[in-house]
């Protein structure tokens, strides 16, 4: 609790191009949260370099990040954004914990797995304790609550394990964090291949919508979208193309998937794709002309960047050293 709020923390890698799942399964439900809970939403840079990244190229994709979570409605008087690799404590918890996780816990992680497989070349220890790290972010804080889409709930589950475990030698240490799934959009798919998850490193640029995206472009890619030969507006789980785009369009629009059935009764899917794709353009291009506002205010974003990484600091090092005494660290001369 802070201020007797509960606590939220979230965060995205500022990797590759951010894509329509990115934003319908997380960002877009981390808007208003904070008048009920005190936010804290992180750009996860030391994640990103899991995988080789550009310098320049990072920082900037970093600072873009920042700017998009202001540009999708987060008020940063109200939430704490901020970027990971400025508050020490991830990176110092995160160690602590790599003490309590188990190599079979970690290779159970179908993340893992898939990254591995991509970057055979670079399977780096890193990518390997990378839920660790989460789990550090989730737990320096005290979260009781972790909005994330469904592809992170395992990371979710561990860091629940390892925190209970840490908990079952210490004692009540840290509070058991519990997932919150938007209610459209958790698990938004390619739009070429129906049974993968949408992703900002498919090689198909058709197969995502990328927040960037002009209106020509997202239409096109919603006309190329694989379907079916139903030729019917169901949702069900056989039409997998069809349902990604039903779930699309509920959460870009804000209604169930019982109404767009009915809505598109006797309509066929060419009618129902530029449906999708105009729904989509209207929720992306305010986000993309307030983006390109905000970026440019450069006085503005480092003031939140060194404000609310203070916070951040203060309120992180508060577990940390907690925790720190609680494992056997010395106290510190003051
Ligand atoms: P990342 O950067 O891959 O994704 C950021 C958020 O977007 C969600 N997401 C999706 N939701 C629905 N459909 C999709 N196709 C889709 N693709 C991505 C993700 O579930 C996530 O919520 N490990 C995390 C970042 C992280 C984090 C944390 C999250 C680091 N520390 C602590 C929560 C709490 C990641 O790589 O997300």
């Amino acid at each position: 609790m802070i201020d007797g709020k509960k606590v939220l923390f979230s965060g995205m890698q500022a990797t590759g191009n951010l894509t329509l799942g990115n934003y319908l399964g997380a960002l877009k439900n981390w808007v208003n949260l904070c008048d009920d809970y005190e936010c804290f939403y992180s750009v996860v840079d030391l994640h990103s370099i899991t995988v080789r990244q550009d310098p320049s190229e990072l920082r900037s994709r970093a600072r873009k990040l920042l700017s998009l979570y202001i540009a999708a409605g987060l008020d940063p008087k109200k939430n704490c954004i901020y970027y990971q690799s400025h508050v020490s404590g991830h990176a110092e918890l995160a160690w602590i914990l790599n003490c309590f996780t188990y190599m079979g816990e970690l290779n159970r992680m179908t993340q893992f797995k898939d990254k591995s497989s991509k970057h055979a070349d670079n399977i780096n220890a890193g990518l390997f304790t990378y839920p660790v790290l989460m789990a550090a972010d989730i737990l320096l804080y005290q979260t009781d609550v972790v909005p994330v889409g469904k592809d992170q709930l395992q990371h979710l589950e561990l860091t629940r394990d390892i925190a209970e475990r840490f908990n079952g030698v210490y004692g009540d240490v840290f509070t058991i964090p519990e997932p919150y799934l938007g209610k459209a959009g958790a698990k938004i798919m390619s739009l070429q291949e129906p049974e993968k998850k949408m992703s900002k490193s498919d090689e198909n640029v058709n197969a995502s919508i990328y927040l960037m995206d002009d209106p020509d472009t997202i239409m096109r890619k919603f006309k190329r979208a694989v379907t079916d030969s139903e030729a019917s507006v169901q949702y069900n789980d056989t039409q997998k193309g069809i349902h990604n785009l039903i779930d699309i369009y509920c959460a870009c629009k804000d209604v169930q998937p019982e109404d767009v059935v009915k809505e598109f009764d006797g309509k066929g899917y060419g009618d129902f794709k530029t449906a999708v794709g105009e729904a989509v353009v209207g929720v992306l291009k305010p986000l993309q002309d307030e983006y390109n506002r905000i970026i440019k205010e450069k006085d503005f974003l480092d003031s939140i960047i060194k404000e609310n990484a203070e916070k951040a600091q203060y309120y992180s090092t508060k577990t940390l050293r907690k925790v720190q005494r609680k494992v056997g660290f010395p106290d510190r001369i003051r």
